[in-house]
C-alpha cells in the first residue's frame, strides 16, 4: 500500500509529461494519511508550493488548516492533493491538456487510499473531477460518481479576500466530518446529485 504511493509520488517528482515541468520549481505529489478517509483535491500549486514541493502550504493553506482545525481535524489525519502536480506559470488555471495529462497520478491515488469520500475544493476541481460548474450553487453539497462519494466545498483561496466565507467553509468541513462519521458507523449518507461517469 505505502510503497504504490512512494511510487506514484516518485513519478510526480520525475514527471516531464506536460510543459509545466519546464516552468516548475518543484512538482507537488499529493501529501498526508495514506489510510485517510478523505482525500481533498485542489486546483494546482501556486508559488509556495513550488517552492516547497507540497500541497496547499500557503495562505490558502493555512485557511484550509483552520476549517480542518475547527472541525478538530489535524493535517496530518488526512490526504490532500491537486488535479494538477505542478504550477501554472502566474497561477493561471491549468489547460484542458494539462489536467488530462496529469489525470492519471490522481486516479492513482484514490485508488490506492480507497478514500470513503472525495472533497472537492473549488471550480477548477469540481469541473475536473465531476465536469461541474458554479461552486456556489452546489457547496456543501454531496454527490456521487461511479459509485464514488464526493462533498463538494469552495476553495480555501476564496476565503483570503472575503472574509465571510471562511466561515462558509468551515461549515462545510465541519459537515463533510460529520458525514465521514456517519459513514464509519455503517450509515447510508443522502446523495444531492448523481453525476454521471
Ligand atoms: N491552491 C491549490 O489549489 N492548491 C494548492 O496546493 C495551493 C493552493
Ligand atoms: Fe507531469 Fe502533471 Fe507536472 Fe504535467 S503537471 S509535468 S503531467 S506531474
Amino acid at each position: 500500500m505505502t510503497l504504490n504511493l512512494d511510487i506514484v509520488r516518485k513519478n510526480v517528482i520525475d514527471c516531464t509529461k506536460c510543459e509545466l515541468s519546464k516552468t516548475r520549481t518543484n512538482s507537488v505529489p499529493g501529501k498526508g494519511n495514506f489510510h485517510s478517509d478523505v482525500i481533498f483535491v485542489g486546483e494546482a500549486p501556486g508559488r509556495n508550493e513550488d517552492l516547497k514541493g507540497e500541497p496547499f502550504v500557503g495562505v490558502a493553506g493555512k485557511k484550509l488548516s483552520l476549517a480542518l482545525e475547527e472541525a478538530g481535524i489535524s493535517r496530518d489525519d488526512v490526504y490532500i492533493t491537486n488535479t494538477v502536480k505542478c504550477r501554472p506559470p502566474n497561477n493561471r488555471v491549468p489547460s484542458k491538456h494539462e489536467k488530462e495529462t496529469c489525470q492519471e497520478y490522481i486516479e492513482k491515488e484514490i485508488e490506492i487510499i480507497k478514500p470513503k469520500i472525495i472533497c472537492v475544493l473549488g471550480n477548477t476541481a469540481f469541473g475536473s473531477i465531476l465536469g461541474g460548474t458554479e461552486i456556489t450553487k452546489f457547496r456543501g453539497k454531496v454527490g456521487k460518481k461511479d459509485g464514488q462519494l464526493y462533498f463538494i466545498t469552495i476553495h480555501p483561496a476564496a476565503t483570503i479576500y472575503n472574509q465571510g466565507l471562511i466561515e462558509t467553509l468551515k461549515e462545510d468541513i465541519k459537515k463533510l466530518f460529520e458525514l465521514i462519521r456517519e459513514l464509519k458507523n455503517g450509515k447510508d449518507i443522502p446523495i444531492d446529485i448523481e453525476f454521471s461517469a
